[in-house]
């Protein structure tokens, strides 16, 4: 009984042990965290947020030099008209309005790109070339076309809903399995039917729901951080699970350690969803960047790109009041810990609430009631 949540239509598809994929975390990801996730069982995730074709193949080169076992890579769904670099006025304009923040940090606006972001069609010709296990699209789905080259590859496509609606949409044109992203995940709300804020549905509200509408797999996402999250969302009807914040405070991120222990600490109750570093709405840990860069940013990807020699600048003097501390619900559950250890821990303690319900039935016979999942003695 115990095992029966490890095995089921996604495991399959993906030939994975255990039904939990780490987050994709564009601009954060690190080849040492997907390949210990990998290793252990899971589904270790990479984002490839602004990546062109050949670092795309780098890294791939460097994950399977790392793992022999399966992986996803994740890309935003982008258009060529969000790639092209606005006016220079519109820059310019944009980019004073964060001079405060170039000043204070010392460094100088670098020079208009030629493009904002490579393009897509190029990311999914490069992930088609590199044949990963699977890849994950976030705000929408490439072309009927680009979606068939994926499928006649062997890649297993998995698409992200923050919505019933996006979910139908994402079923119809034949995706694998569906991502349920609840308003509690960090990162952005990918949303792409209607705007974010009229898409804001939380994890145990949308997952059930959406695995009432669609005929293939649903991985749950927002907010699960512990066994008791993941023994929760199978409850709901999910395959699968997709942890995020609590992958990005381990040892194994590319998160600085101000950024680990700001997720796994009290910082993290408390977070904000806002448009301060990229334009787009995301959750994050408040911190100075939320709150002066907040109230008039540019569009995505104008604002990201702006905001993104800041962040830099001070991530590298692993200061986090000036970076994006994306960050979920459940950061408070999160430990620095290694990436492999809490795999195997999210396995133990999902194993034993689940055993524990099919032998005692609701509510009989726990002695804590959290799958021993409470860590501090
Ligand atoms: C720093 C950060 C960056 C993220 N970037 C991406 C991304 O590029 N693509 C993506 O599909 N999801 C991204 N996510 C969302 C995660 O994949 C995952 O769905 C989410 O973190 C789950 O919620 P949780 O943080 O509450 O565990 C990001 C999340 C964080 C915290």
């Amino acid at each position: 009984m115990t095992a029966s949540w490890r095995e089921n239509r996604l495991t399959d598809r993906l030939g994975i042990e255990v039904p939990i994929l780490s987050g994709a975390f564009g601009g954060l990801s690190s080849v040492a965290l997907t390949a210990a996730v990998s290793d252990a069982g899971g589904l270790g995730a990479y984002g490839l947020y602004g990546y062109g074709p050949e670092r795309i193949a780098a890294t791939v080169a460097e994950l399977r030099a790392a793992t022999a076992a399966p992986f996803l890579l994740n890309l935003w769904v982008t258009d060529e008209a969000e790639a092209a670099p606005p006016a220079a006025a519109v820059v310019r304009e944009a980019a004073e309005r964060l001079a405060p923040f170039y000043a204070e940090l010392g460094i100088e606006l670098p020079d208009p790109p030629t493009r904002l972001l490579p393009s897509f069609e190029e990311q999914v010709e490069a992930v088609v070339a590199v044949r990963p296990a699977a890849v994950g699209f976030v705000f929408g789905l490439p072309d009927a076309a680009s979606l068939a080259r994926l499928r006649e590859a062997g890649i297993a496509v998995l698409g992200t809903a923050t919505t019933v609606e996006e979910a139908l949409g994402l079923d119809a044109a034949g995706v694998d399995a569906i991502i349920a992203s609840g308003a509690e995940a960090g990162g952005h709300r990918v949303s792409f039917l209607r705007p974010a804020e009229e898409s804001l549905v939380g994890t145990i509200a949308l997952v059930p729901q959406i695995v009432d509408a669609v005929s293939v797999p649903v991985v749950a996402a927002g907010g699960i951080a512990d066994g008791r999250g993941i023994a929760a969302a199978v409850m709901l009807g999910a395959e699968g699970v997709q942890v995020g914040s609590a992958f990005l405070a381990t040892r194994q991120s590319a998160a600085s350690d101000g950024y680990r222990q700001a997720i796994a600490s009290y910082r993290s109750r408390t977070t904000v969803l806002t448009r301060a570093s990229s334009g787009r709405l995301a959750r994050g840990i408040p911190n100075r960047l939320t709150a002066e860069a907040g109230a008039d940013p540019a569009p995505f990807p104008l604002q990201n790109w702006l905001t993104g020699a800041v962040r830099r600048a001070a991530a590298e003097r692993d200061e986090t009041e000036l970076i994006a501390l994306w960050c979920g619900q459940a950061g408070p559950l999160a430990e620095v810990t290694d990436a492999d250890a809490l795999l195997r821990r999210l396995v133990e303690q999902t194993d034993r609430l689940l055993s524990d319900s099919s032998t005692d039935g609701p509510g009989g016979g726990r002695s804590t009631g959290n799958g021993g999942a409470s860590r501090r003695t």
